[in-house]
């Protein structure tokens, strides 16, 4: 079938024990599904079973459906599928390819009912079931979805249907002992909104603002014509005053819709688009606003930290965070939403980290992830790919195309990622999880280095996308490859001696503390100068030094004032990209220089990270100039306007603004350290922690600071004020009036 096949099978409940005591579903699919029992809809999560390294994992989902079969015992009953593409057959990556991972669909499921006296009864799929066509004429996540509703009708779902056009099934093809449970929450909807305006454009189209760059899909009701068929375009930016599609390569990003007739309801399920603007053609009479719903997928992870402060546009650069980390967390934590690729790159994900499992409860969401890292590592040699799942390994590149191997910052996500998690929630096993993982990557890396103990050797995408490198290459950093990758190395064989010690495997932690020791031996003969700059003199390769504590104290305040110096030189626009921008912040701040890491923060010139806040984005962009100040769009290949990685940011501000950090992993010891400053007069940071909420909220007035702090029980905070030694608050609300807080 062309479209989303459907698979039914029909059994009668079996007679003599009783009543359903339970009765569980089990379902995964080769593509992605919807199930259907007794005629109603199954679960509320959409995109299921979600894109894994489906190789060697595939996630089942498992529903609790006696609700469903409270029925006339003596009705047969139906259970059916629809199954979609998604990312097991569908387009994956910029290449144009699809069906990666087969080009067959399929649904494997078992229903279980327990009967009051315990007798089981199974319904499995097998070659009893029949297939058959539905409304979904097409569907792909990246090109759209096509609904004809005159194909439409719930028949299939009764029992006793017959079906015109309906087949057999056979066999699929999956190891059994592959299936796996969900770690993470599924995808679901957790959002909608409604048109901001609509309005007719110079070339006449009719376009909808929703006011807010999401990922999802829109639903609507209609009644029209039969066979007339309402299209939708989808697209981030308008350009010229029309949508603005080129950022979205070659994805489509078109749903059609043909209608019935009657009252037509149309929802997408297997597609989902990156977007803030739509281009409606064929609407049957006038558009209104309520006619168009927005709705936001996202992986169903709870918000658990919030920020706010006086300065508003700070708070929509938080929004744009907290937006992009919702519509890049479909499933796979991903790059981007929009365009052809949505791929698991790990540098983009070891960048947000530390600020991801701040704002949301993403452990289960990034372990689940982290499962796949594994995986993959250990049939590539170690190699911690570039994205996870890795679906480029499939695809035949260009010969420009870097041959894939170890890569700083990207590969450091077994370890950084796998840090931050532990730091946020405090959970020891996932460091017992991953060790394989981050302890295979740095002993590939190990292997990399050259002679001089140096990693300067291999590909690296380096500080990507430095503002400075031209559009068409953003590899182009001022900070050499050489320095980012040995200091990074430097890090990660740190965090990994610090696992090993923690999970008390000490033969590891030795060795991981000794590598990283002659990697910051190295680092510091090679790269160090005389005069304490850094070779290749860019703000990165400060900003790593400092934060990842290469240099001795001498060396790291001169590296302090250095990168001081360049910020100011460069007038406060922000001159690092992917890795240097997490860290530059917090370099300043550790070195001295608060008053200038507020400006960096606070720049609005191009570019800088409230540039893109000025020109209306409401989500974090790929580059600082995605969009560039006359409204058109950058040229470069790559122009994502919903690219979380550049919003790193908010966990200095969580941090230095808010004031919460972590003293311990999990929080059990919270650090209160606000740093106030940039003109800011007040701010307040919230946490839900693993025992209870911190919240912090503080003002700056003439008398000097005024401190509220909650601090849950079984919870010690660590008051550290500018110019104050360091107090102990137990749990409690707590008020620290000017005085005693300054
Ligand atoms: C992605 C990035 C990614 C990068 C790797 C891009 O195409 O969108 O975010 O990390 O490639 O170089």
């Amino acid at each position: 079938f062309a479209g989303a096949p459907l698979l039914r099978t029909e059994f009668a409940l079996d007679d003599g024990h009783g009543g359903i005591g339970s009765a569980v579903l089990h379902a995964t699919a080769h593509g992605v599904f919807q199930a259907y029992l007794n005629g109603a809809l199954v679960g509320d999560d959409v995109l299921s079973p979600g894109w894994s390294s489906y190789e060697w994992r595939l996630r089942y989902r498992t529903y609790d459906v006696a609700e469903l079969l409270i029925t006339d015992p003596s009705s047969p009953v139906v259970l059916g599928f629809a199954v979609g593409n998604g990312w097991f057959r569908g387009r994956l990556g910029w290449s144009g390819g699809r069906g990666f991972y087969g080009d067959e669909l399929g649904v494997l499921a078992q229903l279980e009912i327990t009967y009051a006296d315990g007798h089981v009864q199974r319904i499995v799929t097998d070659t009893a079931w029949t297939a058959g066509p539905s409304e979904v004429t097409a569907n792909d996540l990246y090109d759209g979805q096509d609904v004809d509703a005159r194909l439409g009708s719930d028949a299939w779902l009764r029992p006793g249907f017959g079906g015109d056009g309906w087949v057999g099934v056979h066999p699929g093809e999956r190891d059994l002992a592959t299936l796996a449970p969900y770690v993470s929450p599924p995808v679901r909807r957790v959002d909608e909104r409604a048109p901001e305006r609509i309005w007719t454009s110079p070339s006449g189209k009719t376009l909808v603002d929703f006011g807010q760059n999401l990922v999802g899909w829109v639903r609507f009701s209609v009644q029209g014509p039969a066979g007339s068929v309402i299209t939708l375009r989808h697209a981030e930016v308008l350009e010229h005053e029309e949508l603005g599609t080129r950022p979205l390569r070659s994805a489509r990003a078109t749903d059609r819709f043909t209608l019935s007739g009657g009252d037509d309801v149309f929802e997408p399920t297997f597609t989902f688009h990156g977007f803030r603007y739509l281009e409606v053609d064929g609407w049957p009479g006038e558009l209104a606003a309520d006619d168009l719903t927005a709705v936001v997928i996202s992986t169903d992870v709870d918000r658990i930290g919030t920020f706010e402060c006086s300065d508003e546009l700070l708070n929509r650069l938080h929004s744009n965070v907290v937006w992009g980390a919702r519509g890049n967390f479909v499933d796979v934590p991903t790059d981007c939403p929009q365009r052809d690729e949505r791929l698991g790159w790990t540098g983009d994900l070891a960048a947000f980290a530390p600020t991801a499992v701040y704002l949301f409860d993403a452990q289960g969401f990034l372990r689940d992830w982290l499962l796949d890292l594994d995986v993959e590592q250990q049939h590539a040699d170690g190699m911690v790919p570039f994205v996870v799942p890795d679906v480029l390994k499939y695809i035949d590149h260009p010969p420009e195309f870097p041959t894939p191997d170890s890569t700083a910052v990207w590969s450091d996500a077994a370890v950084w990622v796998t840090w931050a998690v532990y730091q946020a929630y405090g959970d020891v096993s996932v460091l017992a999880d991953v060790f394989p993982a981050m302890a295979a990557h740095v002993r590939r890396v190990e292997g990399l280095r050259a002679p001089t103990g140096l990693w300067d050797t291999s590909f690296q995408f380096g500080d990507w996308l430095d503002p400075t490198a031209p559009p068409e290459e953003p590899f182009l950093a001022k900070a050499d490859n050489g320095v980012v990758a040995t200091a990074c190395l430097f890090r990660s064989a740190s965090l990994v001696a610090e696992a090993a010690r923690l999970l008390g495997r000490d033969a590891d932690a030795a060795h991981f503390a000794d590598v990283a020791e002659q990697t910051r031996a190295a680092f510091v003969e090679h790269y160090l100068h005389e005069d304490g700059t850094i070779h290749s003199d860019a703000p990165t390769v400060y900003a790593l030094a400092v934060v990842f504590g290469l240099l001795d104290e001498t060396s790291t305040a001169r590296a302090g004032d250095r990168l001081a110096a360049l910020v100011a030189e460069g007038g406060y626009h922000i001159q690092t990209g992917f890795a240097g921008t997490p860290f530059v912040t917090d370099a300043l701040t550790l070195t001295g220089h608060l008053d200038d890491a507020y400006q960096l923060l606070l720049q609005t010139e191009c570019p800088s990270w409230l540039y893109p806040v000025t020109m209306d984005a409401t989500t974090i962009w790929e580059r600082w100039d995605s969009m560039l100040p006359d409204g058109t769009i950058n040229s470069g290949e790559m122009t994502s306007f919903n690219h979380y990685a550049l919003g790193a940011v908010a966990d200095w501000m969580h941090r230095t603004i808010g004031g919460i950090a972590p003293a311990e992993p999990g929080y059990r010891t919270v650090r209160v350290a606000p740093r106030p400053g940039g003109g800011i007069g007040w701010a307040k940071a919230s946490l839900q922690t693993p025992y209870g909420q911190v919240a912090v909220s503080w003002t700056d007035g003439p008398d000097g600071l005024e401190l509220d702090v909650e601090v849950p029980d079984g919870v010690t905070a660590l008051i550290d004020l500018p110019d104050q030694p360091v107090r102990e608050l137990t749990a409690g609300s707590h008020r620290l009036e000017p005085a005693t807080a300054r």
